[in-house]
């Protein structure tokens, strides 16, 4: 296994490009199995869950090639529909493919991706959604087993909680369904919205792209003509960078982004007394010579994103005061804090809300990386942090940050990644 070497006190400066979004990714490589040309996909990240995805869809029969960025992927003779266990228990989100096998093959066998790190993680509302579209659904020795032997028809679904891969994989089956479907309570995070506008540019109608109400008319089991396409940038990553610079009171540019995304963090930004100046699809980061303290309260898009609330907990030890950040998605994202207390930081927790002190000297130590999101605060915490830094179990950095070592080290960091 490997691990990174940090070395604290390194100011950035200069520019970094964000990749494309792993998150907006995977449903797009899923909807390739609603198609039967070839589809030309541009601009994916070359993260491990993309590799593992497109290694899934080939499993099932699927042709691809991927070149780290640019993949094309024909589906068309794709015969079998069972997603195995030793591939879902590496990457949950191959839950995504339970839409698309049971609308096109009217059966198939997704293992449950069982929970994670962050929580339980269910898919109980994935279930019930396909079920009011006529599937029937069992689960046999771990394996979601559905079938719909007529096809799924069109159905209004009512989600109780907002779930994005539970919205993408019900926009899919829809895709294909016979009649309309109408989605209640969807997810409007800009990867829902990518994947609803991919399948309108391959002629599904769909109405509401955007919203928390979609309509989408079924093809009837028609499979799709799905045109190239390229993923949007990781808004995510861009949080993250901000959140690097931030923390060591640098100047960055972030370029190949777009801010549109970014609202929720750049507001808590400026709430920490940070500025930052727009130029098309770049951004630059202007820093603050005060940290102020936060509260953020994470939520669904387009409320601040639970998947940079570890790095802003990072920012926030080194805040003029006390920040509060309040999870509300996951009961167990908390991961981080252990780790970043061995480094010196003072939080602490009251059920799923953290309390941060703030005016901290974080101090080098080995600490573990324990779910993606984490790991990243991890990274930034080691850059302000005095002495040496060795994060362990960088195999979760490495699912959804395409070249972070490289990247930081451009903007003058250093770290240096090693086998354990
Ligand atoms: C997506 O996960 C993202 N992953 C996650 O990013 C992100 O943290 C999450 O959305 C929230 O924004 C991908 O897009 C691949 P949910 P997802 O279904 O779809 C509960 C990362 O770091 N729920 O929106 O799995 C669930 O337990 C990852 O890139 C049910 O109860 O999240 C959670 O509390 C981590 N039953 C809440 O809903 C269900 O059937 C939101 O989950 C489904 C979800």
């Amino acid at each position: 296994m490997d691990f990174l070497w940090i070395k604290g006190g390194r100011r950035l400066n200069g520019n970094v490009y964000i990749s494309g979004s792993k998150n907006a990714a995977l449903p797009l490589l899923s909807a390739t199995l609603l198609a039967k040309n070839q589809i030309e996909i541009s601009n994916l990240p070359n993260v491990v869950d993309v590799k593992t995805f497109i290694s899934l869809l080939k499993m099932l029969g699927a042709e691809a090639s991927f070149d780290g960025k640019y993949a094309k992927i024909e589906t068309l003779r794709v015969q079998e529909t069972r997603a195995i266990y030793d591939i879902v228990r590496k990457m949950r989100a191959s839950i995504l493919v339970l839409g698309p096998l049971l609308a096109r093959f009217g059966h198939c066998e997704v293992s449950l991706p069982g929970g994670c790190a962050i929580g339980a993680r269910p898919v109980d509302l994935h279930l019930k959604a396909l079920e009011k579209m006529g599937a029937e659904i069992s689960i046999q020795s771990g394996y979601i087993n559905a079938r719909a032997p007529l096809g799924l028809k069109g159905a209004v679904i009512d989600f109780a909680k907002i779930t994005v891969t539970g919205t993408e994989n019900i926009i899919m089956a829809a895709a294909l369904a016979h009649g309309k479907s109408t989605i209640l309570n969807a997810a409007r995070e800009p990867e829902v919205v990518q994947l609803c506008e991919v399948l309108s540019c391959a002629g599904v109608q769909i109405q509401g792209i955007g919203t928390n109400e979609l309509e989408i008319q079924g093809s009837d089991g028609e499979l799709l003509e799905i045109p190239p396409f390229k993923i949007i940038s990781d808004r995510i990553e861009a949080g993250t960078y901000l959140c690097a610079a931030a923390i060591m009171q640098s100047c960055i540019t972030l370029n190949d982004i777009n801010s549109l995304h970014i609202q929720a963090i750049l507001q808590k930004l400026q709430q920490a007394g940070f500025d930052y100046k727009v130029n098309g699809d770049s951004l630059e980061l202007i820093p603050s010579k005060v940290i102020q303290p936060i509260e953020i309260t994470t939520a669904e898009y387009p409320g601040f994103p639970t998947d940079v609330q570890a790095q802003f907990m990072a920012l926030a030890t080194q805040a003029e005061g006390t920040s509060i950040i309040e999870e509300r998605l996951f009961e167990n994202r908390f991961m981080h804090v252990g780790e970043l207390q061995r480094m010196g930081a003072y939080i602490e927790l009251d059920g799923n809300k953290a309390i941060i002190k703030g005016a901290c000297q974080l101090l080098g130590a080995d600490v573990m990386a324990t779910d993606l999101r984490a790991s990243s605060a991890l990274v930034l915490a080691a850059l302000r942090a005095k002495g040496e830094t060795r994060i362990h179990r960088i195999y979760h950095l490495d699912r959804g940050y395409e070249r972070l070592e490289e990247k930081l080290n451009r903007l003058g960091a250093e770290i240096q990644r090693s086998k354990e």
